[in-house]
């Protein structure tokens, strides 16, 4: 998602090489795995800056995401190219695994030895309503009780990581989050009424410390910067001419 957006916008202040797991698209592309290693020499050879926006989204085993940087690093050997990494506001404050695993990946990018940046944002448009549809799959739309999310636009983290990467390297820079802080229940309104989907709202308890880092907000802006684009604004942007709204994350 992001990455996506990143190389559209350096691509005409740079020559942009872009890994992937995927059969190159084009010239610039190159065919690799930060989990096995392959193609990464390739990759970083030569290059002046590397935008880290890989991740395994894993979940479960948030580790490997630490993995596959310390993969990527290895292969930048005596190098010494600016590293940008995006990382996830409150990542130092949530105590949840793949907060965690984020938050120890920064520390990586920091022990490098490489001249870096970290940027963290909070969620994006996409990924919350990625977890609204999953949420409003049933016959009922359920939400986490007392829970709060400042989405930001992707494009406005693009932007921002754009400009970083072509900078020189600035260590951790100011947060970038969102226009507002709404309620779970409030997102998942406005997709279901976007979606032109009718579903009744049922909001659910979330146990463990994932419920309770919901209900703190240690995932929102304390201070920092905010995009412009609201979700409400994101959705409509996101309905095609049927009125239909595709998972942004089914590719
Ligand atoms: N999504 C959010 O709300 C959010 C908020 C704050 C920060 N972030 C951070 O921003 C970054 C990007 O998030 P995103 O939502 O844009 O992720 P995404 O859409 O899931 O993209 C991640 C990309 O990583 C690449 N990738 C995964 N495993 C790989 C591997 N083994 N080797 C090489 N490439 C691999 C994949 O590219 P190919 O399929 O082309 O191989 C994949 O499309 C992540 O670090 C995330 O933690 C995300």
């Amino acid at each position: 998602m992001l990455g996506r957006e990143l190389v559209r916008r350096l691509q005409d202040q740079a020559e942009v090489r872009v890994l992937t797991r995927r059969p190159p698209r084009g010239p610039g592309f190159v065919q690799g795995d930060l989990e096995t290693g392959d193609g990464l020499t390739a990759a970083v050879q030569g290059v002046d800056a590397i935008a880290h926006c890989a991740s395994a989204a894993d979940y479960r085993r948030p580790q490997r995401d630490v993995i596959q940087l310390r993969q990527l690093l290895d292969a930048v050997g005596s190098a010494r190219p600016h590293l940008a990494y995006i990382s996830i506001v409150g990542v130092d404050r949530a105590s949840v695994g793949f907060f965690r695993a984020k938050l120890e990946a920064e520390r990586v990018v920091e022990a490098s030895g490489l001249p870096w940046t970290v940027l963290r944002a909070t969620e994006f448009h996409d990924l919350l309503l990625m977890f609204l549809m999953r949420l409003a799959k049933g016959p009922i739309a359920v939400v986490p009780r007392g829970s709060f999310f400042q989405p930001v636009d992707v494009g406005a983290v693009a932007d921002r990581m754009a400009n970083l990467v072509m900078a020189p390297p600035a260590g951790r820079v100011r947060d970038l989050g969102g226009p507002r802080v709404e309620a779970m229940e409030d997102l998942m309104r406005a997709y279901l009424a976007a979606a032109n989907r009718r579903r009744r709202v049922v909001k659910i308890p979330v146990p463990g410390r994932l419920g309770a880092g919901l209900g703190l907000g240690e995932h929102l802006l304390t201070d920092g910067d905010r995009g412009s684009v609201t979700f409400d604004e994101y959705l409509r942007s996101r309905a095609n001419v049927h009125g239909v709204i595709e998972d942004p994350y089914a590719h």
